[in-house]
């Protein structure tokens, strides 16, 4: 029989796996946060203070992770968070990802700056599909865009909103990872130490549809990554509003989800202006790094929204056990970004299947070992917050 653990057994294995066949510059661009690291480390310190209390003698023997999220079934209480550069760690690492959710029976969602187009995604992976999307400076381009995914069928839109301008990632300038990416003797010697990559992925790239580029973007800005930068109309923009969250509440039929809150009163605006689902999320302690951790804000944002909308968190879940205890703590469901990165980033598909096989081993196992069989048992006596 195959064997699908593939000889790695945590996401932190993953990681490995990813750091050793990648370049670099490359895999820093995907792991690291921004600044000192200090939210992204932040993020991971604040979940392992945060304490599970078991119960005993609970008759465990059926056990189930399945919820039901923004009105649907699924089979475990993941999503897949939207990374631009899953393309980048795999050929067509996107189609790769999605695929894996699929099998899953979990939602994936699609980063606007990804490396494939959304209807092939939607072709070749199908599943539950969401599409994330930052407002460029033009908005009528993201609404072309917006449009685009609702005729390909992604059933929720993903407005993320936590960065109005460039976080300071100074490794990326120093690893010459740039837009445009420059060609530096660091990075080109860099790229060259990692064979596997450079065949396997840039190689199978270059022999098929050229160099990688941001095929979902409109047609005139569809730059190639080493291409010159982009222009205004698809850059980052911070003259965002509300009153934005409310148009696009006006445009998009399927489920409204805003991405990157931390204050539980901008929860409570989204809930106003029409919003089913907040992501409760500092990116991974990718944007702000003296962002608090997600785990912390949690019960407030839960408290705020008083269930009018759904919760949803992320930023350093690697565990199962970090997963219960949000759930424990009010979250309708986690999402993972970086481990199923990594996962894709080691062995493809295979990898990222790899990736959510280990969360929904560790969720079933503390699920069993704090005495709950089902993710609506879960509630806050299962928590002992940090004193
Ligand atoms: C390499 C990388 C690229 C990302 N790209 C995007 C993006 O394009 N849009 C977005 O909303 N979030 C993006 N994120 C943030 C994730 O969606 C998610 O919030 C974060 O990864 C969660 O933290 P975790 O990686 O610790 O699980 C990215 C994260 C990583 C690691």
């Amino acid at each position: 029989m195959k064997d699908t653990t593939l000889g790695l057994y945590s996401t932190h294995d993953l990681r490995e796996a990813a750091r050793r066949r990648l370049p670099h510059g490359l895999f820093e661009f995907m792991d690291r946060g921004n600044d000192d690291d200090v939210a992204m480390h932040h993020n991971r310190a604040a979940l392992e203070s945060v304490k599970l209390v078991p119960r005993v003698l609970v008759d465990v023997s059926k056990r189930s992770q399945e919820i039901t999220l923004l009105g649907k079934k699924q089979k475990m209480p993941i999503i897949v968070a939207p990374t631009g550069s899953a393309g980048l760690a795999w050929y067509e690492g996107e189609i790769a990802l999605a695929r894996a959710a699929a099998a899953y029976g979990i939602p994936f969602t699609l980063a606007s700056g990804s490396m494939t187009k959304l209807e092939r995604v939607a072709a070749e992976a199908g599943g539950t599909l969401w599409m994330q999307f930052y407002m460029w400076p033009d908005r009528s381009l993201s609404h072309h865009l917006i449009a685009r995914a609702r005729d390909a069928g992604f059933e929720a839109l993903v407005f993320t909103v936590d960065t109005p301008v460039a976080p300071g990632r100074e490794y990326n300038l120093r690893n010459g990872f740039t837009i445009p990416f420059r060609f530096t003797r660091r990075n080109v010697t860099d790229v060259l130490m990692h064979p596997r990559w450079l065949i396997g992925t840039l190689g199978r790239y270059l022999v098929t549809t050229g160099m990688p580029r941001y095929e979902n973007f409109p047609p005139n800005t569809q730059t190639r990554i080493t291409a010159l930068p982009m222009g205004r109309s698809t850059a980052l923009n911070n003259t965002l509003t509300w009153d934005d969250v409310r148009q696009l509440r006006k445009l998009w039929p399927g489920k409204l989800i805003v991405k990157g809150i931390q204050h539980p009163r901008d929860a409570v605006l989204a809930a106003d202006c029409g919003a089913d689902a907040v992501v409760l999320s500092n990116h991974g302690g990718r944007v702000l790094d003296a962002s608090g951790a997600t785990i912390h804000a949690l019960p407030r944002v839960v408290e705020a929204v008083k269930k009018r909308i759904t919760v949803i968190v992320d930023s350093g879940f690697r565990r199962g056990s970090d997963v219960v205890k949000a759930l424990a703590l009010g979250a309708d469901a986690v999402m993972v970004g970086r481990a199923p990165l990594h996962g894709t980033a080691s062995a493809g598909e295979a990898g990222a299947l790899r990736a959510l096989q280990i969360y929904r081993d560790e969720i079933d196992r503390v699920l069993a070992l704090i005495g709950c069989t089902s993710v609506a048992e879960l509630g806050p006596e299962y928590v002992e917050m940090p004193r």
